[in-house]
């Protein structure tokens, strides 16, 4: 590995494979129909490149960069291309293992090619846009290292803060915690219209946690970002087995099912991250990009948060919460006039405690820092006085409906999804992961909306544990139209639950030990084999992720 490496041209992987996958949606779909191998010759089954606004080329790449003073950390990163489209689409910090921030208007229509640089097989899964099967990153679609795959899609979501990161099956939890992830933002004609702070008072915030070793690598599991993993030998998937069970034994392998907290807390990849903030209004957008940890998030002082966005764009009108959970994938837009607080402020973001997070369960050591337990999150320096008032958001933001469960076609019904766990795998009703085809609880009908019921009882949990779940679906935006708690966990469900922000459009929902959440989802435009799944991604890659099928 060498930092050169990650700079070579496609013309190098040409040489190297002596082809380039080209895997447009095309190609793709000949792929399902059980062609697989088939290539395609770059150009050869492209859609016409006339219309394409944005072009951005993202090679996965093995990096290494500077996160704590002494030996740089090795990562796994996308370096990014703008071949075309406005400068402004990129944002790609030097020295940051995170992003590029990619920034794009709705209806645009954007190709994205990746350029596999990682010593194992990868794909992007754009997380929360609305797009075809083919373009939405399902590991089906994965490609090997030297391969491209072609996006190509146009951007019909609502503005919102929308990201991307890997999918490949079993290996998703990995790339993540090696550094692969990156936002991406939609605007719209709507929220333009709002003079919402933009620039640098647009503060787009990802939040992860990690644990590094002594020589300032990331530690995951018994994996290093250096090694391509083993192929796993079938008995348990290759999350469970890929790279280093052997030598990590009881303990490791009970964090590859339940979770893998780190004990530093990085904002934007900077650990004890602070900045300096002008008094006047901000937007801050947070992304919960970590693998298992889940924030509950407050400031320092006790000031109440200005919520004005979630996964899916902006709220009808700004809420105020004590504070704001935020699970695994999830994002909040927040709005924060700094000229409330004299200058020379120190305005902490912290994660405040909360009952029922992740823990181990005394079957091996808790993490250094505890999913549940209080930390600082991110430190904000107020610089100069405010010259006027405090400004408050617009009290009208978006047109936005409140959800009509009649219009779903199984209002009386609503679909159970358990989430279980039997013989050491997860599963949804008893089901683990499988590559292709859906059960017929999880088809639908294009054009139609369904209610759809996520339980977590915790009958089935692992020795008697239980734990949250972060659970997303792909392809849409969906609203969450209720919860419920069994009473034997209300009194921990009382530490959280006020934190939720189920206002507006979500893709992700956060889902306590002993709660249901009822969401509504509408499948539209796209047929296709989606995903649904959790979002703490040791989960996902060890069996609580399955495939719906939207028919046409
Ligand atoms: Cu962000 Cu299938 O996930
Ligand atoms: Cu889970």
């Amino acid at each position: 590995m060498s930092d050169s490496k990650g700079k070579s041209e496609p013309v190098r992987i040409d040489r190297q494979r002596r082809r380039v996958l080209i895997r447009s949606a095309t190609a793709a779909a000949v792929a399902t129909l059980g062609l697989p191998g088939l290539s395609v010759r770059a150009g050869g089954e492209e859609r016409a490149s006339s219309g394409i606004d944005v072009h951005i080329e993202l090679h996965a790449v093995q990096d290494r960069v500077v996160i704590h003073p002494g030996a740089k950390t090795r990562v796994w990163r996308y370096q990014s291309k703008l071949l075309r489209g406005d400068a402004s689409v990129l944002d790609a910090t030097a020295g940051n293992y995170l992003g590029p921030v990619i920034r794009v208007r709705r209806g645009q229509r954007v190709r994205i090619d990746l350029v596999n640089e990682l010593p194992e097989s990868t794909i992007i899964h754009w997380h929360g846009l609305h797009v075809p099967e083919a373009m939405d990153g399902h590991p089906r679609y994965a490609i090997a290292p030297g391969e491209r795959y072609v996006y190509d899609f146009t951007v019909l979501n609502r503005a919102g803060s929308y990201w991307f990161h890997p999918h490949p099956h079993g290996r998703t939890g990995k790339q993540v915690y090696f550094g692969l992830a990156g936002l991406f933002l939609v605007s719209d004609d709507e929220e333009a219209a709002l003079g919402l702070p933009t620039g640098r008072h647009d503060l787009p915030m990802v939040i992860q946690d990690r644990s590094f070793g002594d020589d300032n690598q990331f530690v995951y599991l018994s994996e290093r970002s250096d090694r391509a993993a083993p192929r796993g030998n079938g008995m348990m998937g290759p999350g469970m087995m890929g790279g280093g069970m052997m030598g990590g034994g009881m303990g490791q392998m009970m964090a590859r099912m339940i979770g893998v907290l780190g004990d530093q807390v990085l904002v934007n990849g900077q650990p004890g991250a602070n900045l300096d903030v002008e008094p006047r209004p901000h937007r801050l957008r947070l992304l919960n990009a970590s693998n298992t940890r889940t924030y509950k998030l407050a400031w320092h002082d006790g000031s109440p948060l200005t919520v004005i966005g979630t996964d899916g764009g902006l709220l009808a009108a700004p809420l105020q919460r004590d504070y704001v959970m935020l699970a695994p994938a999830e994002r909040v837009d927040l709005w924060v006039d700094f000229g409330r607080w004299p200058a020379g402020t120190k305005l902490t973001l912290r994660s405040l405690s909360f009952e029922g997070g992740t823990h181990m369960g005394g079957m091996m050591s808790e993490p250094a820092l505890p999913d549940g337990a209080a930390f600082p999150v991110l430190e904000l320096r107020i610089q100069g006085d405010a010259k006027g008032n405090v400004v408050a958001p617009p009290q009208r933001l978006s047109k936005l409906q409140r959800p009509d469960s009649r219009a779903a076609v199984n209002v009386n019904h609503p679909k159970v999804f358990d989430l279980t766990m039997g013989m050491m795998v997860w599963g949804i009703n008893g089901q683990s992961f499988e590559m292709q085809g859906a059960s017929p609880l999880e088809t639908v009908k294009l054009g139609t909306h369904e209610i759809w019921e996520f339980r977590n009882d915790g009958r089935t949990g692992m020795m008697g544990m239980t734990m949250p779940h972060s659970m997303h679906v792909h392809g849409l935006q969906f609203r969450v139209i209720g919860r419920s708690v069994a009473a034997e966990f209300s009194r921990q469900h009382d530490t959280v639950k006020a934190g939720f922000v189920d206002e507006g459009w979500k893709d992700t929902a956060l889902v306590m030990p002993g709660e249901r959440v009822r969401i509504l989802l509408g499948f539209a435009d796209y047929p296709g084999l989606f995903l649904y799944h959790c979002h703490m991604l040791v989960h996902e890659d060890s069996g609580l992720m399955r495939n719906y099928l939207i028919k046409a």
